[in-house]
């Protein structure tokens, strides 16, 4: 099955709104040939609005890097569905290792934020990954698994259909280490053969499988030339318009 590949940029707490209208008018150019990939960034709140309005036009799409799962309410400091639609988004991250970490996200809470982004006709890409001590305990498939399984938990097959993950080894995450290309495979192999368990495999078969984690234009080619690997999700590199671009152009070359 051809799926179609997605290549995501998650500006974390990077880009003013000034600073995130400059990068995406750079990278416009650079990316209008590409037409066989969904390119999207991701901004910080405040700088979605800008990047909605520069990427007009253009074959950019745009996201947000979290979500709550309440309609609306005392959740202070919290965005709703609702809100993130109105400003003219198309994807949403979710679960990223980052806010599991810091901000106390759990399978549970991913589970209520990909209800919610569903409700509301966002796509969500949902971030899972082991720690390294995990890895080196040999325990990444028995993390993978239970992510997988709260996160994903009640939903259906046609979720599944608008739905994207992220395979994201935590000590690969902004540390320069990346999962060689075979290590990568063999952990998406591993979660396409979970979904394809949980939901069938014609569903499992279909979803998206990003990877995150030092990913740069130097690698890209051979991670996306894995079978199980349909694009990525992208920090540093995503931060300037030409890394972004070459990134983006080296990924599909065949
Ligand atoms: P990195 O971040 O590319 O800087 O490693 C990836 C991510 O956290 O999504």
């Amino acid at each position: 099955m051809s799926r179609k590949v997605i290549i995501a940029g998650n500006w974390k707490m990077n880009k003013t709104a000034a600073e995130g209208k400059a990068l995406v008018e750079a990278l416009k150019p650079l990316v209008a040939d590409v037409t066989d990939a969904d390119v999207v960034v991701c901004p910080p709140f405040t700088t979605i609005s800008a990047v909605v309005e520069a990427a007009k036009g253009s074959n950019i799409k745009v996201g947000a890097q979290n979500i709550h799962w309440a309609e609306s309410g005392a959740f202070t400091g919290e965005i709703s569905a609702a809100m993130l639609k109105e400003t003219g988004i198309d994807y949403v991250i979710i679960g990223h290792s980052e806010r599991r970490q810091y901000f106390g996200e759990t399978d549970e809470t991913v589970n209520k934020r990909i209800k919610a982004a569903l409700a509301a006709d966002l796509i969500p890409i949902v971030c899972i990954g082991e720690l390294l001590e995990e890895r080196e305990g040999g325990k990444t498939e028995a993390v993978l698994d239970t992510q997988l399984k709260g996160g994903l938990a009640d939903l259906t097959g046609d979720d599944m259909k608008k739905i994207a993950l992220a395979y994201e080894p935590v000590w690969a995450i902004g540390t320069g280490k990346t999962a060689t290309p075979e290590m990568a495979e063999e952990t998406h192999a591993f979660i396409r053969k979970t979904l394809n368990d949980m939901f069938g495999k014609e569903i499992g078969e279909g979803v998206r499988i990003q990877y995150g984690g030092s990913m740069k234009s130097e690698n890209a080619q051979q991670l996306v030339a894995q079978p199980n690997i349909d694009g990525g999700l992208i920090g540093g590199a995503a931060l300037k318009a030409d890394s972004f671009s070459a990134l983006v152009h080296n990924a599909l070359t065949e």
